[in-house]
């Protein structure tokens, strides 16, 4: 895949899913914009990538994160990666007002700040694309945030395909599954603590319910994000892609 000259800017970059990601696109030629909140880690992630990578630390969720990734860019942006940190853990009734509103900022309002401000620096053969969750489809267990907000945004994702096609800009989405990531071994902690069980156990158990019988690597997801970026997805937009060794067994 040539990515060459092209620009990109990826959210949540400084680790996981969003950092393997940067480092594919990069690999592939491109120039991207890491963003995440904690300078000293996205900043030494970028700089483990060379040249065309630059750290921003910025919050997705904050209202001068747009301009501040505006300005970073320099002018032409070709593609974006909506992602950052998941919301919290919890059941709908336990979540409180303020965890609510701040999970809504994380997934909905940031994303449509910081498009609002890119779109305009994209032209045709743009490409955005947002890393969802399983729980677009089926519920997570103890993570109502993600399961009452995730499938908005996949519905977002829809509209913008929509609504930017005429321009041709590409928007599309991606669901992981379990991706063995910081983030999973920390829900995964989580529930072991719950439960009170051993977290081998909990993870080994967690394995065992996926077809493909593990978690995925943060690189499997990256090689069908670069993808979908790509000039290679030409004609995909508004496609919402699991990469989850089959977790989802819902029909379509
Ligand atoms: N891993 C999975 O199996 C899985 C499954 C379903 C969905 N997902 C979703 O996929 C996304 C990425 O997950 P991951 O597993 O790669 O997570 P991760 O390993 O925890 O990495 C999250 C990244 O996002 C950054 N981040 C967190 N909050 C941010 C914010 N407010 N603004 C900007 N950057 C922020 C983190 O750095 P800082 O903390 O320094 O900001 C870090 O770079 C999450 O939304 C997660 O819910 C993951």
């Amino acid at each position: 895949m040539d990515l060459g000259g092209k620009v990109f800017v990826v959210g949540g970059a400084s680790r996981g899913i969003g950092r393997a990601t940067a480092t594919e696109l990069v690999s592939a030629g491109a120039r991207v914009v890491l963003m995440s909140r904690t300078a000293e880690a996205v900043e030494a992630a970028a700089a483990e990538l060379g040249e065309r990578a630059l750290g921003l630390a910025a919050d997705m969720a904050a209202p001068d994160t747009p301009e501040r990734v505006r300005a970073a860019v320099g002018g032409r942006v070709d593609g974006v990666v909506v992602n950052s940190g998941g919301p919290p853990l919890g059941r709908a009734l336990d979540v409180s007002d303020e965890d609510w509103r701040g999970s809504y900022e994380l997934l909905i309002g940031g994303p449509l700040r910081l498009l609002r401000a890119l779109v305009p620096l994209m032209g045709e053969g743009g490409a955005i694309l947002f890393v969802t969750s399983s729980s677009v489809r089926q519920p997570i267990g103890g993570l109502d945030t993600s399961n009452v907000l995730r499938p908005g945004v996949a519905a977002l994702a829809k509209v913008l395909a929509r609504d930017l096609g005429p321009r041709g800009i590409r928007v599309n989405s991606i669901a992981p599954g379990r991706i063995d990531t910081d983030r999973l071994r920390g829900n995964d902690r989580a529930r072991a603590e719950r439960e009170g069980r051993d977290l081998d156990e909990v993870r080994a158990a967690s394995a065992a319910e996926i077809p493909l019988r593990r978690y995925g690597e943060p690189a499997e997801m990256a090689r069908v994000a670069a993808f979908l970026l790509s000039d290679a997805a030409s004609y995909v937009s508004g496609a919402a892609i699991q990469v989850d060794g089959g977790l989802v067994s819902a029909i379509p």
